[in-house]
């Protein structure tokens, strides 16, 4: 793998940091590029699971260099919060490097999230309310607070002169709550500067030097494809380039460097928060794989919208984050069932629709066109081992045929099968 970006091809909570976690084992850095303490990212190691939100999936692993680079909007409360949670598990958080060019949550944008998502009423975007959207709109309005002011007593204070004024009218004029008085806020973002001093770097020139001198650099996506800022289910997405050509901006990096890009895609469909979702399924089945799937936000515990796999977005994903290989998680969660419905193209008004629709309009009127497959039995532990020691051949063949289905119509290698949790619950057919 010189370099290889994980991105995720749904609505997020795909596997990334499962998938992420597995291929660091070849790898030299770990970076995040976009996103913010939205994202949930599980790691399951035996007994022990860890929720990261900021810390690239690299942590656990002691040799790698785990990067949160510039396009990634930081809450130091929730890094340092989150360093410490690592820390006492055990683990070292010495090879983590941040860019002094990121974004800062301040306090204010948690206050403007909240009130912003009130203001829009039944059309509220059911944001997680970490202040990811207005830290991103201040980033691009100019109003914005990097890594690199907090180090500097005299430009944050310059840069809280300007901006505070404004987010205080801002918050009133949505009636949202009352913001910290500035010293303190100064004080408390100065304090935390100097705890995280030592890992402030220029990320860029460290991740480009790496990729020269031959190491493995894993470049970690946070949410999906469908929630990006431009090419997902707009207004209802998140607020960054969740795609791979994200890493650009968000590491600086030239598009030459990365050479593999894997897209992780669950065996249904999930989504957390508000808007289309044209294969989701209400009532029985949708709960059952709730169920099954431990489906349940892994950042605020909201349970997940569940339906079939959708082809539509997996051909969105394929096309806008060139992908070259495919990882499916949670077959195991689909094992069981009768018969499985996967959508290859919408119905909307009579027209078929083979391209996902950028207009809610005509997503709302989209009618999945389901080609129907059969299901596969159940396995224990035991099975399960056998099937990991024997590979792909070894699984049910219904299964293998459902794997060979996604293949065909995204025409992208399916190179990693997760069926559990765990790191090991994984077959590896890169290895073939
Ligand atoms: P991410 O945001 O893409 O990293 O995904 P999340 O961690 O938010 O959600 C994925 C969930 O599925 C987590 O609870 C994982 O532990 C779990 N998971 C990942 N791969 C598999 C799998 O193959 N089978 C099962 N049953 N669970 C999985
Ligand atoms: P990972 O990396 C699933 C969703 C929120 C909301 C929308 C906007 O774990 O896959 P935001 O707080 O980002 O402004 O919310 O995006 N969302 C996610 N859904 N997984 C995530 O991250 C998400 N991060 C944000 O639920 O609908
Ligand atoms: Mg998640």
């Amino acid at each position: 793998m010189p370099t290889i970006a994980v991105v995720g091809t749904q609505w997020g909570d795909e596997g990334k940091g499962k998938i992420t976690d597995y291929l660091a084992e070849d790898a030299d850095l770990v970076v995040r590029y976009q996103g913010g303490n939205n994202a949930g990212h599980t790691i399951k190691i035996g007994s022990e699971t860890f929720a990261l939100h900021l810390l690239p999936s690299g942590i656990l692993r002691p040799w790698i260099i785990n990067v949160i680079g510039n396009g990634v909007v930081i809450d130091p409360h929730e890094l340092l919060k989150e360093m410490e949670a690592v820390r006492a598990k055990g683990h070292s958080i010495g090879g983590l490097r941040i860019s002094d060019r990121a974004n800062v949550i301040i306090k204010y944008h948690r206050l403007l999230d909240g009130a912003e998502e009130k203001n829009r009423g039944d059309k509220g975007v059911g944001t997680t309310g970490r202040g990811i959207g207005p830290c991103y709109a201040d980033k691009i309005a100019r109003y914005g607070i990097r890594v690199g002011d907090l180090l500097d007593e005299g430009s944050l204070r310059e840069r809280l002169d300007l901006v505070y004024p404004i987010k205080v009218k801002q918050i009133a004029l949505l009636g949202g709550a009352e913001v910290d008085p500035k010293e303190l806020l100064l004080k408390d973002l100065q304090a935390m500067g100097e705890v995280l001093r030592p890992y402030v770097t220029d990320t860029s020139v460290l991740v480009n030097q790496a990729i020269d001198r031959g190491k493995k650099v894993l470049f970690e996506g946070a949410q999906g494809t469908m929630l990006d800022i431009d090419h997902g289910t707009y207004p209802y997405v998140t607020s960054s380039n969740c795609i791979s050509g994200g890493i650009c901006t968000g590491v600086g990096v030239g598009p030459n460097k990365v050479q593999e890009v894997l897209g992780v895609m669950k065996a249904y469909t999930t989504r957390v928060g508000s808007g289309p979702f044209p294969t989701e399924l209400i009532g029985e089945l949708g709960t059952e794989l709730m169920n099954k799937g431990g489906e349940f936000g892994a950042t605020t515990g909201r349970p997940r919208r569940c339906g079939w796999l959708d082809m539509v977005i997996v051909e969105h994903a394929v096309r806008l984050n060139g992908l070259t290989q495919l990882a499916i998680t949670k077959l195991d969660v689909l094992s069981g069932m009768k018969r499985i419905k996967v959508a290859v193209a919408y119905d909307v008004e009579g027209t078929v629709v083979d391209h996902f629709p950028a207009s809610l309009r005509a997503l709302q009127r989209a009618e999945p066109i389901y080609e129907e497959l059969d299901g596969w039995e159940e396995w224990d532990d035991d099975d399960a081992r056998r099937m990991i020691e024997r590979g792909f051949e070894a699984l049910p063949k219904n299964l293998r045929t459902y794997v060979k289905f996604v293949e065909e119509k995204s025409r992208v290698r399916a190179s990693i099968i997760s069926i559990g949790k765990e790191r090991d619950k994984t077959i590896d057919r890169r290895k073939v």
